[in-house]
């Protein structure tokens, strides 16, 4: 026990952990190129310009093929993606249990119902099973994201949208490489969502996401949408079609998420590698229990998940998680991230006082927002999430193991 570094014993991680080199002169010489560029030519860059297109087109083929679309938010491409839809009002949108308020509020502010299915408790993603009973004649798409990088059992839950009909959107904001059944997530859905801000596996810059879709009438959908309903790849049309907002990146942020798309693979592939070392290191710990993972996928490690057992040790998981950081390790002790948790989604405080889309008279469905979260809830309390990165070494990894190993010895039962 005195040998904590809790408790003044010598830190197991001595020096910080590296800092992640996300940027490096590739996307400095990127942007210093589009900076000489505008001023050879006299004219400033823009956006939806070659630079944009290029970057599309590099992201649908990491995916394997499709439609790409830059946007200047995750948020902003969660919206976009649903507005690709071009769902009524009033639509019940089936959205998750655990994800950042920008993963769900696009979909209110789109007049749209969020209806919140509840975890599978082993993890911190949704599942079939938690969604089929939420399904209403109003329902018309689900929404699930891949948290963490872990992927989200998809099969069941298209099998389940293809027997009603609906949409399936994925959130891939966290899970840019991960893999189901050998194939990249965000290529399964109708059409997914991802995000480029600055902590995401590739960015573009400090923010901005990326719609992606294999269907090319969703991807023009979603491009109208995403700018003001120009009226792309339309023959006649008399003018803007669709009302949207302007959510579109621009050339600078799209030349540096080129130069990130070409490191995307590595940088995967770091990430995976440092998360199932650690996972294989403490797979059969008796007091921390490595996060349940869907069967034959491959998590792309936004952050690894790691399951504390109280029956293994004297103190409960903060006290725990406050002793591992005391010996240098990057932990979050509760990713409580539950959007119906929050005042916005319990006040329905979307436009202003009125509490729409939920009290609108031509809603048939309940007047209070739906969250079904005890899962969710206990999946928070039972988790702890370590921060990794791909440029962690072996020294990296092994303290990491060492400091979980030290700080569930000395308190165990
Ligand atoms: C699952 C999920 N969805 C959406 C978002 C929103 O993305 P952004 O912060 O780029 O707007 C995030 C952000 O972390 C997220 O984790």
């Amino acid at each position: 026990m005195s040998n904590l570094a809790i408790a003044g014993g010598p830190k197991v991680r001595q020096t910080p952990f590296p800092a992640r080199g996300l940027i490096g002169p590739e996307e400095r010489a990127a942007a210093l190129a589009l900076f000489d560029q505008a001023i050879a030519s006299g004219h400033a860059f823009g956006y939806g310009g070659p630079a944009e297109q290029q970057y599309d087109q590099d992201f649908a083929a990491y995916l394997g093929g499709g439609f790409a679309d830059a946007v200047n938010s995750g948020t902003n491409a969660v919206y976009c993606a649903l507005g690709a839809l071009q769902l009524d009002a009033l639509s019940e949108v089936i959205v998750p249990p655990i994800t950042d308020p920008g993963g769900i509020m696009p979909v209110a502010l789109l007049g749209l119902v969020p209806v919140v299915a509840d975890a599978d408790v082993r993890s911190y993603n949704t599942c079939a099973e938690q969604i089929a009973p939420l399904i209403t004649e109003r329902t018309r798409a689900i929404m699930v994201a891949h948290i963490a990088g872990d992927a989200v059992d998809l099969d069941p839950v298209l099998a389940l949208a293809r027997r009603h009909r609906l949409y399936v959107v994925e959130d891939c904001a966290q899970a840019h490489g991960t893999l189901y059944k050998g194939r990249l997530a965000g290529t399964f859905g109708d059409i997914a969502a991802f995000s480029t801000m600055f902590g995401k596996h590739h960015c573009t810059g400090g923010q901005g996401g990326i719609v992606f879709t294999r269907n090319e009438a969703l991807h023009w959908q979603g491009r109208r949408f995403a700018d003001r309903g120009k009226p792309f790849n339309l023959a006649a049309a008399g003018g803007n079609v669709v009302a949207g907002l302007n959510c579109n990146l621009n050339d600078l942020s799209a030349v540096i998420g080129s130069a990130q798309v070409k490191k995307l693979p590595g940088i995967i592939a770091g990430r995976v590698r440092v998360g199932n070392a650690i996972r294989a290191a403490l797979a059969d710990h008796p007091a921390v229990q490595v996060g349940w993972q869907v069967p034959d996928s491959q998590s792309s490690f936004w952050f690894l998940r790691l399951v504390f057992r109280p029956e293994a040790v004297r103190v409960d998981k903060a006290t725990y998680c406050q002793a591992l950081a005391a010996e240098g390790i990057p932990v979050n002790p509760s990713y409580r991230a539950i959007p119906a948790e929050f005042p916005w989604f319990r006040e329905r405080k979307v436009f202003g006082n009125s509490g729409f889309p939920w009290t609108c008279s031509d809603y048939r469905g309940p007047r209070e927002p739906q969250a079904r979260i005890a899962n969710a809830i206990q999946a928070v309390e039972t988790h702890f999430n370590i921060a990794i990165q791909e440029n962690y070494g072996e020294r990296e990894i092994a303290d990491i193991v060492t400091a979980v190993r030290k700080v569930a010895a000395a308190y165990a039962v």
